[in-house]
């Protein structure tokens, strides 16, 4: 049997598309857990480029795919994905969606905005999907699920009961019952026979000692409690998300792998310890192609902290770390590796809690001779240039987990793996 997830470690777009298209082919089923349309994850292969946000990038590997119970789904955006994938020739007749995920609606979009414009310059800046107000509902217990949302029924009492409830505290939302009801019966008619207890899908491939593989989405510094609070997102992106979003224990995960950008990137507002400007800045931000997949916005850049993706390790119990875009620092004279934070002169080694001092550490730097060689065709650690395979070292010492996969171009075959999971 084997359980493995494959997460996000430092804020997001770290690659983990590609690592879970990979493992996929390994895999017997394919599962995310948390999160919405949020997430943008890029595949290439056989020349082709797939944009996906919502169905588990493991669809290209021709298995059965799960939509968790821990997820937000928009059913629109669901459905728009499913054409899109099938008018590009991919089968789609394996996706199943749980009955307990939540239903991202009309008026959680509106109020993701209201709530964002209301926050001014505070605000998150959120992807503006509904994500946030859909969990909120749900810890309201005020959210509509996938099975109530498939029984026509009852998704026209309970919509009209929430969008009660909604609209006296939000008297801004604009969307009205009927409309709603009428576009989205249509589309809850298109998921019904997608629709099941998902939890007991991956559970039988459990027990039949099959390989399962957990897609998170995001990364591990915008988790709702462990992340950069409150410039995080309203789930748990790591491995720590596993068991609550797919309604499958911890212990049935054999490995977690937690992908890693060789240097750091952030979208969004909060705090960014490493971060760099400048010319190097928009090097790496070019050479990397780091804009946002979603919403295009170009990424903020920084140096590797060592702090996060120790964080992260500890949080997702991660027993691998897949370097990613390390062809990206080629040609960097000088690298920098951050290992620890200073804090009003003191020296510490996690997150502090909140943004205010989050805002005011200062990264203590190490400071590594970079390498000027192309790598992007190279095919084993051993053949990396010597400065490039101490980095990888030195990232393994400071964050206690070897780097078992590492990454040095976008294509399929130019991952290198070091140790299998499946
Ligand atoms: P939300 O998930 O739309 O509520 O956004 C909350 C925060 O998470 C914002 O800073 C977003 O930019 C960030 N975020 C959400 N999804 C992703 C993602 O897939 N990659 C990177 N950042 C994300």
């Amino acid at each position: 049997m084997a359980g493995v997830v494959v997460v996000g470690s430092q804020w997001g777009d770290e690659g983990k598309g590609k690592i879970t298209d990979y493992l996929s082919q390994k895999a017997d089923v394919i599962a995310r857990y948390q999160g919405g349309n949020n997430a943008g994850h890029t595949i290439e292969f056989n020349g082709q480029k797939f944009a996906l946000r919502l169905i588990p990038s493991g669809i290209f590997s021709g298995n059965e795919v799960i939509l968790g119970n821990g997820m937000v789904i928009n059913p629109k955006a669901f459905l728009e994905e499913v054409e899109y994938l099938q008018s590009a020739g991919i089968a789609t007749d394996k996706i199943k969606v749980s009955d307990r995920a939540h239903v991202i609606l009309p008026y959680h979009l509106e109020i993701d905005e209201l709530q964002e414009k209301r926050r001014g310059a505070n605000n998150i800046g959120t992807t503006k999907k509904g994500i946030g107000p859909t969990y909120v509902d749900k810890y309201e217990r005020l959210g509509l699920r996938i099975g109530e949302f498939i029984d026509e029924e009852l998704f026209k009492e309970r919509l009209k009961e929430i969008l009660e409830v909604k609209k006296a505290s939000f008297p801004e939302i604009e969307s009205d019952f009927q409309s709603i009801f009428d576009e989205y019966k249509e589309y809850a008619k298109k998921i019904k026979p997608l629709v099941t207890d998902t939890a007991l899908i991956l559970d039988d491939y459990l027990q039949d000692g099959k390989n399962v593989l957990f897609e998170g989405a995001q990364g591990a510094m915008l988790d709702i409690d462990y992340g950069t609070y409150p410039f995080v997102t309203s789930s748990h992106p790591g491995a720590n998300g596993v068991a609550e979003g797919s309604g499958i224990g911890p212990l049935y995960l054999t490995d977690a792998i937690g992908i890693v950008k060789a240097y750091t990137t952030r979208v969004g507002s909060g705090a960014f310890p490493t971060e760099i400007e400048g010319e190097l800045a928009d090097q790496i931000r070019e050479v990397g192609h780091e804009y946002g997949t979603v919403t295009k916005r170009p990424r903020r850049i920084g140096w590797f902290d060592a702090v996060v993706v120790n964080q992260s390790r500890r949080m997702s119990s991660l027993t691998g770390i897949s370097l990613m875009l390390l062809d990206v620092l080629s040609g960097i004279e000088t690298l920098k590796i951050c290992t620890a934070y200073t804090l009003d002169g003191e020296v510490i080694h996690a997150l502090p809690s909140t943004i205010k001092q989050l805002n005011k550490v200062k990264p203590v730097y190490e400071e590594m001779p970079g390498w000027s060689e192309d790598i992007t065709k190279v095919k084993s650690f051993d053949e990396l240039p010597v400065n490039c395979q101490n980095y990888i070292r030195r990232i393994e010492e400071l964050v206690k987990c070897p780097v078992t996969i590492f990454s040095v171009g976008p294509d399929r075959e130019q991952t290198i793996v070091l140790k299998e999971v499946f």
